[in-house]
């Protein structure tokens, strides 16, 4: 079969499973453990993630497809008269893309769009769907990591102007520090006045929060124990996943959902690509993914921090949710 997608590895020695039993390995060795989000997004993974945002009480989706249904054409109309690409990082099932691209389609805009995703069966069925649903429009998928996806768009020339949508608070799986390292990467790759439209969950009552990550169908639970299973897949690894319970808490002085998955008793796994085992302690935690929650004021802040003018933010109804338009700022 074609591929209609770019594909770009981390290592160009190696293959993803080599990427993945690194960080398996390097994750496992740390204390405490754990295991990057990335890897939640497998075939099944992002599927699971779907129905989590299907959620009556995973409100983040709902809420931000609400402000972009209102304020799409506000976000897209800075691009009037430029030819630009939409790049889509982690565009899981584009459900809140299509959004953006009907109102750059409703002002007539010059647009291409550049989903990037770790997931390639997930990229591969996004862009059947949006080839189906936009016939004239030009799409070139990239299945990769954020930056690498666009340190591959930078090298194309001749260069455009490009729209970053970063939306459903992705950033919030970077800590602080790793949120503001990876903006300013982002903001090297960019060019000036290029958009950034990048969401952020707002911080609000725990109770909220917990529900939204401890759903009552137990997704969110099926997809943290996804990564043993995937571990178990593609790794030859030996996790008994009775074992393990998902456990999603609210850290109030850091201002994350964590999700954690905790050993329920004394246990050795092997894990035969790495050709050795792990201890894991009874209730001895795997962390293995954060969500952080923002203040107006941390949207501000992480812009002016990392050379981005804030060009227009808007809020659902109850404030839940912020989706703000920043701009590379570039000195002449
Ligand atoms: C896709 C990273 C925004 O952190 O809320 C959903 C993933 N994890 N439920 C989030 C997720 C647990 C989600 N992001």
């Amino acid at each position: 079969m074609k591929r209609r997608y770019h594909v770009l590895r981390a290592h160009s020695l190696g293959s993803a499973e080599r990427e993945f039993a690194t960080d398996v390995l390097v994750g496992l060795t740390e204390r405490p453990k754990r295991i990057s989000s990335r890897w939640f997004y497998d075939a099944h993974g992002s599927e699971l993630f779907a129905e989590i945002c299907d959620q009556e009480a995973y409100y983040l989706t709902r809420v931000e497809h609400e402000i972009l249904s209102a304020q799409a054409e506000d976000f897209v109309s800075a691009f009037r008269g430029t030819p630009f690409n939409l790049v889509d990082l982690g565009a899981g099932d584009g459900r809140k893309t299509v959004l953006l691209l009907d109102a750059a389609q409703r002002l007539g805009l010059d647009c291409r769009y550049v989903p990037i995703d770790v997931s390639e069966s997930a990229l591969d069925d996004l862009i059947e769907r949006m080839q189906a649903r936009y016939p004239d429009l030009e799409i070139e998928g990239v299945v990769s990591e954020y930056l690498h996806g666009i340190e591959w768009l930078v090298e194309q020339a001749p260069r455009r102007a490009s729209l970053v949508a970063f939306l459903g608070s992705n950033v919030g799986n970077f800590d602080r520090a790793g949120a503001a390292r990876f903006l300013r990467r982002l903001w090297n790759a960019l060019l000036a006045d290029d958009g950034l439209l990048i969401g952020f969950d707002l911080k609000k009552d725990p109770d909220v929060l917990l529900a939204a990550y401890n759903d009552p169908r137990g997704l969110t639970r099926r997809f943290n124990l996804n990564l043993l299973t995937r571990i178990n897949r593609e790794l030859g690894g030996h996790f008994d996943l009775q074992r393990f319970a998902h456990f999603g808490t609210y850290n109030v002085f850091s201002g994350a959902m964590e999700s954690y998955l905790l050993s329920l008793c004394y246990q050795e796994v092997r894990i035969d690509a790495l050709e050795r085992s792990f201890t894991f302690k009874p209730f001895e935690p795997l962390h293995t993914e954060y969500s952080f929650k923002y203040l107006d004021e941390d949207v501000l802040r992480m812009a002016q921090e990392t050379g981005f003018a804030v060009q227009a933010r808007h809020w659902d109804d109850e404030h839940r949710f912020c989706d703000a338009l920043w701009r590379v700022v570039k000195a002449s």
